[in-house]
């Protein structure tokens, strides 16, 4: 199983981004969060920052919608350059027309979880899917502590993958760390967002370096 480790931009320079993203070569992908006030209580970065970020990088573009009514937004989002597009199954009116949206546009599909929702209802949905994100901390807020809770949820999402079959990208996002990523790892995660461990780090190469090693061992 192949590993990745995907920094998010949250916890980055928000003023000085593109040397923040410079400061992580090691990195497999870039973890974009894009709120909206309304699917969660925060508001971050949204498509011109995110096309912006696609003219100075050639790094895969992971972006998480943390948004209301992905059906109208998230397809944009693909057809600007973003290689995987997730978004929050509690938000879509229509996962599997959206889904194809996106794959129709170039962009890997992703669908995002809380950590109340439970995987089993979507069962029949992942062959639509390229990429499945386990939320460990309720979405909104860079910084906040890992729930152990959710590692259950990661092991039934490895199981129905694996029955699945393809190439669905298992993805874990919220208090991932050197403390964290190996439970992640072991309940069967391969991708692997981190935000605040990174860019609090001093060395956050070294520590996409680290958390890599974790997740491998
Ligand atoms: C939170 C975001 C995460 C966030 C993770 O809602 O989806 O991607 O940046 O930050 P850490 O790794 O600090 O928990
Ligand atoms: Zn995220």
């Amino acid at each position: 199983m192949t590993n990745r480790i995907m920094p998010s931009l949250l916890s980055a320079d928000f003023a000085n981004l593109q040397t923040s993203i410079e400061t992580i070569p090691g990195a497999d992908a870039l973890h974009v969060d894009v709120m909206d006030y309304h699917f969660v209580p925060n508001l971050t970065i949204g498509l011109p920052v995110m096309e912006a970020i696609r003219r100075i990088t050639d790094k895969v573009l992971d972006l998480h919608l943390m948004i209301s009514d992905p059906d109208r937004w998230a397809p944009t989002y693909a057809e600007q350059g973003a290689d995987s597009v997730t978004f929050h199954v509690e938000a879509a009116a229509a996962p599997v027309r959206l889904a194809r949206e996106l794959r129709s546009r170039g962009a890997r599909a992703g669908m995002a979880l809380k950590p109340a929702t439970p995987i089993e209802p979507y069962a029949d949905l992942l062959p639509e899917l390229d990429l499945v994100l386990i939320m460990t901390v309720e979405p909104g807020f860079g910084g906040q502590q890992f729930l152990d809770l959710c590692l259950p949820k990661i092991e039934r999402a490895r199981a129905l993958l694996d029955r699945t079959g393809g190439d669905v990208w298992l993805q874990v996002d919220g208090g991932v760390s050197a403390e964290t990523i190996e439970r992640c790892a072991a309940a069967g995660a391969d991708s692997f967002v981190a935000g605040s461990a990174v860019f609090g780090a001093d060395d956050p190469d070294a520590m996409v370096a680290e958390l890599r090693k974790l997740a491998d061992a």
